[in-house]
């Protein structure tokens, strides 16, 4: 049996992915030492790798058939854009991507005027404030702490995640539209889906079964 080879997002993401796997018999025992540098773990029986990426490179490496099945946020599924199948909705992670800024910056929005929008997420930027709402937009691409961006005078507007939106409280920022709800998705590589087929349906079954029964 070869090797079924699982791409987690370094951090929390990754954390809840391993207890999801746990409660359906998917354990890695090496994973679980948080001093180790070590980039790959694998489980012997049950003939299983895992290894932790950058969030933006999970759908890389599944997509290249590097990884067979990677757990990622929906926003960078979305950003990404990579050719890959999204299976799986693991409800946690839960967040909103959200048009946030100054209250004051809700007119410039409203009267379409042409507004700069800070963002880790050009593409959504684009797909959203670009093709379907704000003709008028300058994008401006940042790695990080985006809610610096209006509070500077970089941008109008950011694009971003809102979780508990205590970021944007403590910068005096407010939702001004949301764009959609996210959450972790299970994603699957095309030829991986295809020759492993039973392997993989059987673990996404499992997790959904071991979801629903916890929700009731
Ligand atoms: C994310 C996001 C917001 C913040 C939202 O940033 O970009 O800044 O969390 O969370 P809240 O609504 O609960 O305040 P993250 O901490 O991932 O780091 P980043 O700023 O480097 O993107």
């Amino acid at each position: 049996m070869r090797y079924l080879t699982f791409a987690l997002t370094k951090g929390r993401l990754a954390e809840q992915t391993l207890e999801e796997l746990d409660r359906i018999g998917i354990t890695c025992e090496e994973m679980k030492d948080k001093k180790t540098r070590r980039l790959i773990f694998v489980n012997e029986d049950l003939k299983l790798k895992f290894f932790l990426a950058k969030g933006p490179d999970v759908p890389t490496y599944v997509e290249y058939g590097a990884a067979d099945i990677g757990v990622s946020g929906k926003d960078i599924l979305m950003e990404e854009n990579r050719s890959i199948y999204e299976v799986l909705d693991l409800k946690f992670g839960r967040c909103r991507m959200c048009v946030a800024g100054p209250p004051e910056a809700e007119n410039l929005l409203k009267h379409h005027e042409l507004i700069r929008v800070a963002s880790k997420y050009p593409r959504i930027v684009r797909d959203y404030i670009h093709n379907k709402k704000h003709p008028k937009v300058d994008i401006i691409k940042l790695n990080g702490s985006i809610e610096l961006a209006p509070v500077v005078g970089l941008s109008d507007v950011i694009v971003d995640i809102v979780e508990t939106g205590s970021t944007l409280r403590e910068n005096g920022l407010v939702v001004l539209e949301e764009i959609c709800p996210l959450s972790a998705r299970m994603v699957v590589n095309h030829v991986s889906m295809r020759m492993e087929a039973d392997r993989i349906r059987r673990i996404i079954n499992a997790l959904r079964e071991s979801m629903e029964k916890r929700q009731g």
